[in-house]
């Protein structure tokens, strides 16, 4: 990896407030001996969820997209002791691999999987009448992100933190000729922002170890 000056004064803050234990260098690790590509948000980034979480009294937590488990484990320990995080992934193998770095970092008790498209898994939470989150993260594939964001404030109280991963991309956000799916989504969501009355939103553009890109923090407003 190219070290420029974001990256430098990324890992001088991880090293400071958002240290890696061997649990987490595993969930990197297992990605890479199972050829999963590193798309884990960053420690920084993981110790920013946890301060969301911690703002908004999080005891129930819903990720869309879990990967290895990376961003799962971050929010798990955030949790109280009867704090639950339910995941969301469609790749069995991805899942699996999940589920075992989840069990080492001693949290599958705080942790429930749920294997499948999030978009039907989502439409069945609400059909059960699912009691609502207090902090979501959507993190899955980027071309329904909006039909997400819309299921996630239904699924959501006054009050619940909604985050949205990878919404500028690099500056490709920008880019309003661009045919790719991803990029599209990605728009749809963040322009439907403007005239949502549901939430309180904006969009934090990030640097560091990872490419430059963005989250969308948006919170429940009372309805
Ligand atoms: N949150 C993780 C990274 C998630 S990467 C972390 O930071 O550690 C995006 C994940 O979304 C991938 O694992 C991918 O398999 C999953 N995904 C893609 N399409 C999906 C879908 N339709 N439903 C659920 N998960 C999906
Ligand atoms: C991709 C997806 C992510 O969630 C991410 O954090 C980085 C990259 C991707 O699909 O390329
Ligand atoms: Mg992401």
């Amino acid at each position: 990896m190219k070290e420029n000056i974001f990256q430098k004064v990324d890992i001088y803050i991880s090293n400071l407030l958002a240290p890696e234990d061997k649990a987490l260098t595993d969930v990197i690790k297992s990605l890479d001996d199972a050829n999963i590509p590193q798309m884990s948000v960053s420690a920084n980034h993981g110790k920013f969820l946890q301060i969301l979480m911690i703002c908004c009294n999080a005891k129930r937590v819903l990720e869309l997209g879990t990967l290895g488990g990376y961003s799962t484990i971050w929010m798990a320990r955030a949790l109280p002791d009867n704090g639950k995080l339910i995941t969301l992934e469609v790749n069995k193998s991805y899942a699996d691999v999940a589920r075992k770095n989840i069990e080492n970092a001693g949290l599958t008790h705080k942790v429930e999987m749920k294997i499948g498209k999030a978009i039907d898994i989502l439409a069945n939470l609400i059909s059960q009448n699912e009691e609502p989150f207090d902090f979501i993260i959507i993190d899955a594939d980027k071309p329904p992100y909006l039909e997400y964001f819309e299921y996630a404030v239904k699924l959501s109280h006054q009050g619940t933190i909604i985050v949205c991963d990878n919404v500028v991309r690099e500056g490709k956000i920008l880019d309003i000729k661009s045919s790719d799916e991803r990029l599209i989504g990605v728009q749809r969501l963040n322009e439907s922002l403007k005239e949502n009355k549901n939430v309180t939103a904006t969009i934090l553009q990030t640097v560091g170890v990872k490419e430059h890109d963005g989250m969308v923090i948006a919170v429940v407003n009372q309805n």
